[in-house]
């Protein structure tokens, strides 16, 4: 039996959406895109959505539509994909890390001590699909004392006059926190829509805006707009009807647009959110009821009293008592099977980009401990219970045959 980590979930449904894009004449950005983007506001209860062609690109231009630039600070957890620090140095700024918590997000009494008057923006991560604790983090932001230190150095910074909340969810589409989805808890939510993702478009990402009052979202969405597709005045699909040739280029924007052959993908996708999110959430009890009679199994996180809803996105497993080495036995025990493991994630001190920067693991013994015990599991609505059930067989064996060696 041969396991992959995370196939994409492509039925006819996509097939037929992805080839109704390509037999219509028009595969860039174009009608897909735009009903992508009024079904994802729709879904998320956000005001406005902007489809582009990554995560990373969407968390840059957000991040420059705020100003950032060199001397600027934004927080961030040290466990994560790298994109999350490397979005805030595509702009010029500085990412200061900090550690996590037990559920693997963003530890927020650590946030607080890092604020700086350099602060610009706090920038936390969905981990795995759940969400973090935005209520203390807008607490900590809206403290007079933390708003004093606030340093605004633009209009947008003096509109909003306060560090800008901004999420990676890269993981965490349709997860939600006290019933809210996570973009209504923050000013913007980035979300990924990566072939690993529980959506996919192949590549891709959204920019979910729900800024304050004294914003306007609609408007701003046709900013984003405008600087996804290099700051051009009309968009490609308007400027190709006959006799609408000309444009003006006003602003150095960014050419990050979604194609419309790529929308589709994850339009049909959309579609089957509660199903995908219920074939998930069985993979993932039927992990976790295996899996809490071992006592060497450390299980993800998993919020008491139901007050938060995750996406399933992952289910990172821990081995208590394991060195690193006997980790990576585990996952070289598992590909011996075909059994495709992960781990999520080297913390981002441990990178050499990151290392030569003087960012030091020693700073952040939470992530290194959770990281060197980490094995991910496959998780994803196509795996069949046989499997879930050959997976769990062989970590058993694995785990065995590592631990007897010593
Ligand atoms: C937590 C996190 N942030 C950011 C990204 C980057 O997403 P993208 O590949 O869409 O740029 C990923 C993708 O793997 C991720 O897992």
């Amino acid at each position: 039996m041969k396991i992959p980590f995370s196939p994409p979930y492509i039925d006819d449904d996509v097939i037929r959406e992805v080839t109704d894009s390509l037999r219509s004449g028009w595969i860039t950005t174009g009608p897909k895109v735009k009903a992508l983007e009024e079904e994802i506001a729709d879904f998320i209860c956000c005001p406005q959505a902007i489809a582009v062609n990554s995560w990373t690109s969407g968390a840059i231009l957000s991040l420059k539509w705020f100003g950032l630039k060199a001397g600027d600070e934004v927080i961030v957890p040290a466990y994560t994909y790298c994109a999350t620090a490397m979005a805030v140095m595509d702009c010029g700024a500085t990412p200061v890390m900090v550690d996590i918590n037990e559920d693997l997000t963003i530890d927020v009494e650590e946030v607080e001590r890092a604020i700086t008057n350099k602060t610009k923006a706090i920038l936390p991560v969905d981990l795995a699909g759940q969400p973090c604790d935005y209520n203390k983090l807008r607490q900590i932001i809206n403290k007079p004392e933390i708003q004093k230190l606030f340093n605004p150095e633009n209009e947008i910074q003096k509109t909003l006059n306060r560090i800008l909340l901004i999420s990676d969810s890269a993981h965490s589409i349709g997860a939600k926190a006290n019933g809210k989805n996570v973009a209504e808890l923050v000013d913007i939510a980035v979300l990924s829509l990566h072939a690993v993702k529980n959506i996919t478009s192949a590549e891709g990402g959204v920019i979910c805006l729900n800024l304050p009052k004294q914003f306007n979202n609609e408007s701003l969405k046709k900013w984003f707009k405008m600087m996804s597709l290099n700051g051009q005045t009309k968009d490609a699909f308007t400027k190709s009807q006959a006799g609408s040739w000309r444009y003006d280029i006003v602003e150095q924007g960014m050419k990050i647009n979604m194609p419309d052959v790529n929308a589709a993908i994850a339009l049909s996708q959309l579609q089957k959110y509660n199903y995908l999110l219920q074939e998930r959430k069985r993979v993932y009890d039927r992990y976790r009821s295996f899996l809490q009679k071992y006592d060497w199994s450390i299980l993800p996180y998993q919020n008491k009293d139901n007050t938060k809803q995750a996406s399933y996105h992952l289910f990172p497993l821990r081995i208590k008592g394991i060195s690193e080495k006997q980790r990576n036995e585990i996952i070289n025990f598992m590909a011996e099977k075909e059994i495709a493991t992960n781990v999520h994630y080297i913390p981002m001190p441990l990178l050499t980009l990151f290392k030569n920067k003087g960012y030091d693991i020693n700073n952040y013994p939470k992530s290194f401990a959770v990281y060197k015990q980490e094995i991910s599991l496959p998780l994803y609505p196509q795996l069949t219970n046989e499997e879930i059930d050959f997976v769990l067989e062989n970590l058993v064996l694995a785990y065995e045959s590592v631990i007897n060696k010593l």
